[in-house]
């Protein structure tokens, strides 16, 4: 049996001491298809409460991406937050001394693959070209350290709504089809004129076909599309490149596009597998740097 010291608040006065200090959550939308804007909690409540995390988690669902202005979020914090959303990815641990942290820095110094990291200039959804048969992440996890001077917003489009903005002919067309993604068609968007060693290496990664419709255990659907997506299958390559720009431009089109203008300390969270995510152009001398938490995802593209 636990005992309670005569001079402990009760369970009622506990109660009311914690309603008193925590401040109400709000999540606010801030465009039509994509973000929201979330205050009312701190680094503590991040870090322990369960039922938050629950409440995250639908939010995220609802609004593809979740935006804490001046969190400042530590990296601990950051991590135990995103083990209670799911199990996290520590597979690139060894460039923090916080395991689940890896920085995105195209400094080189801060990031030993920072070359390949220019490839998020182009819209994308990550691990859609994994080395083995893993599924996309379900969630990322973004705190501003340092930020860039000019340029280096991230910016998010939904990929669910991409795919309700179809008619119902192209709906049923683009639901028949199947694209293959490689990681040699996302980094030759930035890298044209590789030497044959980089070639290799690129070429070294095996490609994966995916549907271009994305049928989730939700029930929703979302287009796959991005800077891997190669080619469709059994289409002109050069016709079917053009029409996944074309679907790729009207996803991105600026008025369905969130723009995440950082400041140090915010903290964002995107849902990876209906969002579509970029990094505005920023010079690779910047100090800007991210700390990432990425919570793995279970559900294959189907
Ligand atoms: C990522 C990514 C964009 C950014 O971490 O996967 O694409 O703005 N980051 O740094
Ligand atoms: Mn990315």
């Amino acid at each position: 049996m636990t005992m309670r010291h005569p001079w402990a608040p009760t369970p009622a006065e506990d109660r009311l001491e914690r309603i008193t200090t925590m401040s109400v959550l709000t999540i606010n939308p801030l465009t039509d298809t994509v973000g929201a804007e979330v205050t009312g909690v701190d680094q503590e409540s991040l870090a322990t409460d369960t039922s938050l995390s629950t409440t995250l988690l639908a939010a995220l669902e609802d609004n593809g991406v979740l935006v804490f202005r001046g969190l400042g979020l530590q990296p601990g914090p950051q991590v135990e937050f995103c083990r209670g959303l799911g199990e996290i990815d520590t597979s690139t641990d060894g460039q923090h001394p916080v395991s689940g942290i890896y920085p995105i820095s195209l400094d080189a110094k801060k990031n030993a693959s920072a070359a390949y990291l220019r490839a998020t200039f182009d819209w994308h959804i990550d691990g859609c070209t994994p080395v083995n048969e893993d599924c996309p992440q379900r969630a990322t996890v973004l705190s501003a350290v340092q930020v860039a001077e000019t340029g280096g917003e991230t910016e998010f489009a939904s990929a669910y709504a991409a795919y309700d903005a179809l008619d119902e002919d192209e709906k049923q067309r683009f639901g028949q089809l199947r694209v293959v993604h490689s990681l040699e068609a996302s980094q030759r968007r930035v890298t044209p004129d590789p030497t044959p060693e980089q070639l290799a290496r690129w070429r070294a990664r095996r490609t994966h076909e995916h549907p271009l419709v994305w049928s989730h255990r939700s029930g929703r659907r979302s287009l796959v599309l991005g800077a891997s997506a190669d080619y469709v299958v059994g289409m002109d390559v050069d016709e079917g490149r053009a029409l996944l720009t074309r679907l790729l431009d009207r996803a991105t089109r600026p008025s369905n596009v969130y723009s995440h203008v950082w400041s140090v300390g915010d903290t964002v969270m995107w849902d990876n597998r209906g969002v579509l995510h970029r990094a505005a152009p920023y010079d690779p001398s910047s100090p800007r740097e991210m700390l990432r938490t990425t919570v793995l995802g279970d559900e294959p593209i189907q």
